[in-house]
Order: C-alpha cells, then structure tokens, then sequence
C-alpha cells in the first residue's frame, strides 16, 4: 500500500505530477468535484493544528467526498491508552486513505505497517512534514516558474522545524539549487540534514547567525517559527524566539522578486507591515496547500485502487 512518509517517497517525476495536476484543478476545479464521491478520508491529528487538516479537509470535500476525524488525541481513545497501531487499524476499517499528525517521529510510518489504506504524514514531531512541503513546491514553482538554481534562505528554528527538513529533501534534488541556513547556534539544522541528505546531493550550502547579510543573495526566503512544544526549557524559548523579527526595513536589500515563504503559523517571525509587500508569499502557499493535497489524496486512492 503506496503512503507518503518522507517527501522522499515521492520521485521528482511524481512531484512534477502532482504539480500539474495541482495547475489543472486550478484551472478547472468542476472536473475533480465529483472524483471521490463515495470515498472517506479519515484525518487523525495527535496534535494541534488549522491549516494541515482543514486544507486536508476541504481538499477532500472540494473532490466530493467525505471526512471523519478527530483533532486532537484527549478526544480519541489514545486518552485511554491505546497504541497508533491499533488506532490505525481501526480507522482503516472506516476510511479510504488517512492523514495524521502526531508528536512522536516516526509514529505515521509504524501507523502505515499496520493500516491497510494509505497514510499521509501531516507532521511527525520535529521530524517531517510532506505535504506542506508539497505546498512549498507548488508555491515555489508557480512564483519562480521552475526549481532549478534558486539560492533558498532558512531562517530561525532549522532544529526542530519539519517543514524545513522536508524543504531541505525536496530542493537537494533539484540542479543548482543553493542554501543559505539562518538560525542561532542552538536551532541550527540537525547534522543528518547535512550529512545525509545536502553532501550527498552535492548542494552547496552555508549556515550563518544574522539574516540582513545575506538577504541580497536570497531569491526566496523561508521563515519559521521557533518551536515552543519541542523544547525542554521555557527560559530558551524566551531567549531565542524573537532572534529574527522580518520588518520592511530588513529587506531593503532584497531582490525586487524575493519569494518571502513562511508554513504558518506566524508568532512574531514576520511582522504584519510585510504582509502587504507583493513578495509576500505565505497566504498563497496556505491556499497551494490545498490544490496539492487535492492532487496527492487522488493519486494515492487512485494506486491504492489498482
Ligand atoms: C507547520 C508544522 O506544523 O510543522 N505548520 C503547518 O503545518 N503549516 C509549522 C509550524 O508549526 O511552525
């Protein structure tokens, strides 16, 4: 049974796939209205969330089908003690294809051993998040037109941040693509970021601890939120969330068009004067990220079928 884990999971031939028939539901959303009547996709989110699972709901009711779910695990018998696998092999007896999110790495891939429809990956701890990096993709291709020889800034928490991990593995695969990693010393990207996934792909890359430096280089620039759930000590968090605040003013020296990316959600890492910046992305990617959930839930029920 095909599931997305890792980004990874997916060739490059694929993600151009999903990316075209992204543009094609965009074009033309009556065609897929009616593409899953009769199916069920059940969302189970271990963990907060707005964006990933209600793009991941309104993906599957824009295709004519159905959701069942539940947002968060004091609402599901994980309060009571019982395990992902036997969450998930219960939900497959109910649902088509599942996407879910929880707190502990890994916990989507040990819940696609045990299901019998595809899962989706909507988050694992500090680990991976695919599908928004499918939003990313489609947002990037459609600002930039393509992939290849993009210089990418990552800016703020690169340790703990998942959406930056599955970023990495995506655009590593692409032709000339060069990063420049921005973050304090505690939040830089962890080492098997760059050991086994940068050095092999032969990408260039860089890690500094100021943004304005660099800022002209960038042709987009990716900001994350300091993951508060993920650290230990609250005093950090307190020190280190507020190390890069974007502010018209930074980006003085930015390119005319510099693609400004943001997962969301935003605390205090861009500030709302940018917003109205016509390089501001992060709105965009929000609605991508539904057209491309679109495109990867009818992929997997339409393999899951064959
Ligand atoms: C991200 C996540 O959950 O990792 N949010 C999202 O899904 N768009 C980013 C974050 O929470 O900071």
């Amino acid at each position: 049974m095909r599931s997305l884990i890792d980004i990874k999971d997916l060739s490059v031939q694929e993600i151009g796939e999903l990316i075209a028939v992204a543009e094609d539901i965009i074009a033309d959303p009556e065609k897929y209205a009616h593409k899953c009547a009769g199916k069920k996709l059940a969302t189970l989110f271990f963990e907060p969330s707005t964006r990933t699972r209600l793009s991941f709901e309104a993906a599957m009711y824009e295709l004519g089908g159905h959701v069942i779910g539940f947002s968060s695990a004091q609402n599901s018998s994980t309060a009571k003690g019982e395990s992902v696998s036997d969450t998930v092999r219960t939900v497959s007896c109910y649902a088509d294809i599942i996407a879910m999110r929880h707190p502990k790495e890994g916990a989507p891939l040990v819940a696609s051993r045990r299901a019998s429809v595809p899962i989706i990956n909507a988050g694992d701890g500090g680990h991976n998040h695919p599908t928004q990096t499918l939003a990313d993709l489609l947002t990037i291709h459609r600002e930039k037109g393509g992939f290849e020889n993009l210089t990418i800034g990552l800016c703020g928490d690169l340790k703990f941040g998942r959406t930056v991990h599955s970023l990495i593995t995506a655009m590593s695969r692409y032709g000339g693509v060069r990063f420049v990693m921005i973050s304090p010393e505690e939040l830089c990207v962890p080492e098997y970021i760059k050991t086994e996934i940068l050095d092999p792909a032969g990408s260039p890359y860089t890690e500094c601890r100021e943004l304005e430096p660099v800022m002209e280089q960038l042709d987009i620039l990716y900001m994350t939120r300091v993951q508060r759930e993920r650290f230990f000590n609250e005093a950090d968090y307190i020190r280190l969330k507020d190390t890069y605040v974007l502010t018209e003013d930074k980006l003085r020296n930015a390119k005319q068009d510099l693609c400004i990316m943001h997962p969301l959600p935003r605390v205090n890492e861009i500030s709302v004067s940018v917003d109205d910046d016509p390089r501001a992305c992060y709105f965009k990617q929000v609605l991508y990220g539904k057209y491309i959930r679109m495109a990867l839930i009818l992929k997997l029920l339409q393999e899951a079928k064959a």
